[in-house]
C-alpha cells in the first residue's frame, strides 16, 4: 500500500481514515477524491492539507475521465471507497442520488481500477492483475436488514436491505463481488456497524444530540428510541480497514463491529448526563418509515483470522467524542449553516408524537 486513492475523504470516516494513514504510514501518497457534497468538509483535513504526502481532488467518483486522469497521474495500487450518500433519512426523500453515487460511482471506480491493474486488459479470459493491488469497498451492516431481539449478522447472513440507502450499498457490494468473480479483481468488502467520533456531520444521532444539548435545543428521538445499534469508535474502524488492506484474503467480506449494542434513547441520556442537561429536552417524534429495529455484528472473522480488535471501549470512546465536540465549537458552528438548518426543519418539524 503506497499510492492510495481514498474517495469521500472529506466526510466523517474518510477524513478520520486519512488522518490514520498519515499518522501510521510514512512512505505513502494519499489522494482524496471528494465531491464536497453537503457532507464533505475540508475543515476535517485542515491539519494535513500541507502534508506533501496528501493531495486533494474535487470531483465525482462517477466521473470516469477524472478517475482515469488520477490513475494516470498517481498510479494507485490501492483504492478505498468511502464516497457515498450516507444518510438514511435523505435516501427516503431523494433515493435517486443514492443509486447514482453508491452504485454507479462504485462501478466507475472498479472499472477504471480494473483497466489499470489488469495485466492484459484486452484479454477477457485473463485473471491476472498486478502484484499488490487492492480495491476495498467500505460497506455497512445495514445491508443485512434488521434483527429481532437475538442473533447477530455474520458475513454469510443473506442481504436484505430495507431502505433506499442500504439497498444502494447492498447493490454496490454485489457489483464489487461480480468484479472479483468475473474478472478476478483483488477486492475486499468491509461491513461495519454504526461509527461515532470526531468530524461526524451533525445530522447523525451522536453529534446531533451533542450539538442540541450544547445549544439547549430539543432532542428529537424517533419513536420510543428503542432502536438498537452496535457502536464502534471511528478510529477502530480505520484500523480495521488498514488491517483488511494488509491482511484480508482477496474476495472476502469482513464484518467490523465493537460488540457495543446500545438503544438510541440510552445514548441520548448518556449525552444529556455528560453535558449536564435535563431529560426534559427529549422530544419523541414519529418514527422513520422502515426503521430497522436492531443491528448487531458478529466480528469473529476479522478478530480471529486477521487479529484486529477494537482498542476503545464505548465509555472511553464516548468520553473522547464528547470532549472533542466540546473543544471544537467553531467546527460545529461553521457546519450548522442555513442550508443545514432548513434540512433539519424539514426532517423534524410537525413530527411531534
Ligand atoms: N457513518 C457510519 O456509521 C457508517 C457505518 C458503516 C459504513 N459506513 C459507510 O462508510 C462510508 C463513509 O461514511 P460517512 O459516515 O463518513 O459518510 P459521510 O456522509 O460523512 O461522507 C461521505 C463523503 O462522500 C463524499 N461524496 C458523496 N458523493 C460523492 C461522489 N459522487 N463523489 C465523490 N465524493 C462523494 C461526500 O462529499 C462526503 O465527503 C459510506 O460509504 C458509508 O456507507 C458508514
Amino acid at each position: 500500500m503506497k499510492n492510495i486513492l481514498v474517495t469521500g475523504g472529506a466526510g466523517f470516516i474518510g477524513s478520520n481514515f486519512i488522518h490514520y494513514l498519515l499518522k501510521n504510514y510514512e512512505d505513502i501518497c494519499v489522494v482524496n477524491l471528494d465531491l464536497l457534497t453537503y457532507a464533505g468538509n475540508l475543515d476535517n483535513l485542515s491539519q494535513v492539507c500541507d502534508d506533501p504526502r496528501y493531495h486533494f481532488a474535487k470531483g465525482d467518483i462517477h466521473d470516469r475521465a477524472l478517475v482515469e486522469e488520477l490513475f494516470d497521474q498517481f498510479a494507485f495500487d490501492t483504492v478505498v471507497n468511502f464516497a457515498a450518500e450516507s444518510h438514511v433519512d435523505r435516501s427516503i426523500t431523494n433515493p435517486d442520488i443514492f443509486l447514482t453515487t453508491n452504485i454507479l460511482g462504485t462501478q466507475t471506480l472498479l472499472d477504471v481500477a480494473k483497466r489499470h491493474w489488469k495485466l492484459d486488459p484486452d484479454d477477457k479470459y485473463s485473471y491476472e492483475f498486478k502484484e499488490g493491488v487492492k480495491y476495498l469497498q467500505v460497506s455497512t451492516d445495514e445491508v443485512y436488514g434488521a434483527l429481532g431481539a437475538t442473533g447477530m449478522f455474520t458475513e454469510t447472513t443473506p442481504l436484505a436491505p430495507n431502505s433506499p440507502y442500504s439497498a444502494s450499498k447492498a447493490s454496490a457490494d454485489f457489483v464489487v463481488r461480480a468484479y472479483n468473480k468475473t474478472y478476478g479483481m483483488p477486492v475486499n468488502i468491509t461491513r461495519c456497524s454504526n461509527n461515532y467520533g470526531p468530524y461526524q456531520f451533525p445530522e447523525k444521532l451522536i453529534p446531533l444530540m451533542i450539538n442540541n444539548c450544547l445549544s439547549g435545543k430539543n432532542l428529537p428521538v424517533y419513536g420510543d428510541g428503542m432502536q438498537i445499534r452496535d457502536w464502534l469508535y471511528v478510529e477502530d474502524h480505520c484500523a480495521a480497514i488498514a488491517t483488511v488492506l494488509e491482511k484480508g484474503v482477496v474476495g472476502e467480506v469482513y464484518n467490523i463491529g465493537g460488540n457495543n449494542e446500545k438503544a438510541n434513547i440510552d445514548i441520548v441520556k448518556l449525552i444529556i448526563n455528560s453535558t449536564g442537561k435535563s431529560e426534559d429536552l427529549i422530544v419523541h417524534v414519529k418514527d422513520r418509515p422502515g426503521h430497522d429495529r436492531r443491528y448487531a455484528i458478529d466480528n469473529t472473522k476479522i478478530t480471529t483470522q486477521l487479529g484486529w480488535a477494537p482498542k476503545h471501549t464505548f465509555e472511553t470512546g464516548m468520553a473522547s467524542t464528547i470532549e472533542w465536540y466540546l473543544s471544537h465549537g467553531e467546527w460545529m458552528e461553521k457546519i450548522v449553516s442555513g442550508a443545514y438548518m432548513s434540512y433539519y426543519e424539514k426532517m423534524y418539524a410537525n413530527n411531534k408524537l
